[in-house]
């Protein structure tokens, strides 16, 4: 299927690796005009010409508002971290808040920059995770946080849904980047021992982002939705996992 997002002005939260930079990739050469956050010069530059990196850290609220006084067509929630991982005994409290910190509150705060900056509607994708309806042994915060920002996303629905954002929580399956290289080396739950070459490239979940951003996604708004479900692969285009 062919995504055709010319015109549309996206930002993308945590575009220099991994699923973000996927993204970043794939919005472009559906014709967007990309705009991405990385927190150093090198990343600013993971992208190449196809994309204006930015270099923003997300909790640094001053950035992320100057950043976005620019209007945005759609913004992509992607930067998080899995961090802290370890049972709740033993995970310093400082580093479970910066959890919340990054993966909740920022995000919160680029959803409440995005809506001041869509008069006229506009589309919402917050990375989401399996993690954010099932508890895993080390993951409380990760699970706070995605559980936190899975209900945000209704939230917005209820209060926005009919004033134009299209606000969607995005799973995308369980993918090959760094983030997953951390949780192989934690050795904490089944997670951490899948073997790497099961993981998914990241190209389904960009390729889905890309898609919510049309208005052939509007019947999923508001929901949670999963990149490996047969009616969101259908819907997108995508093959039918066997
Ligand atoms: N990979 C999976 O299997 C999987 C599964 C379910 C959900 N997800 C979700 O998908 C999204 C992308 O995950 P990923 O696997 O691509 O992760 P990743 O490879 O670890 O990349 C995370 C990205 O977020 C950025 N980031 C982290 N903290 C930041 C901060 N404070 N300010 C700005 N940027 C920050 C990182 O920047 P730096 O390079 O500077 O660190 C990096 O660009 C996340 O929301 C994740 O929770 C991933």
């Amino acid at each position: 299927m062919t995504i055709n997002l010319a015109g549309q002005r996206v930002l993308v939260t945590g575009g220099n690796r991994g699923i973000g930079l996927a993204t970043v990739q794939q919005l472009a050469r559906a014709g967007a005009e990309v705009t991405y956050t990385a927190r150093t010069a090198a990343g600013a530059q993971a992208a190449g010409a196809v994309a204006r990196g930015v270099v923003a850290d997300v909790t640094d609220r001053a950035a992320m508002a100057a950043l976005m006084a620019q209007d945005f067509d759609a913004v992509v929630n992607n930067a998080a971290i899995i961090t802290p991982i370890g049972r709740i005994d033993t995970v310093p409290i400082e580093d479970w808040a910066q959890n919340i910190t990054v993966n909740l509150v920022a995000a919160f705060h680029v959803i409440q920059l995005a809506i001041t900056g869509m008069p006229k509607g506009g589309t919402i994708i917050n990375l989401s995770s399996g993690a954010a309806r099932h508890a895993m042994e080390g993951w409380s915060a990760y699970c706070a946080g995605k559980a936190g920002l899975a209900m945000v996303t209704q939230a917005v629905h209820h209060e926005f849904g009919d004033k134009g954002i299209r606000i969607f929580g995005f799973a995308p399956g369980v993918v090959d980047t760094g983030m997953q290289g951390t949780i192989r080396a934690s050795g904490m739950n089944p997670v951490s021992k899948i073997p790497r070459e099961n993981l998914a490239a990241p190209d389904d979940a960009a390729h889905g982002i890309a898609w919510l951003c049309t208005p052939a996604a509007d019947v999923f708004a508001g929901q949670e939705v999963d990149v490996r479900h047969e009616a969101f692969r259908r819907a997108a285009g995508l093959p039918i996992i066997a």
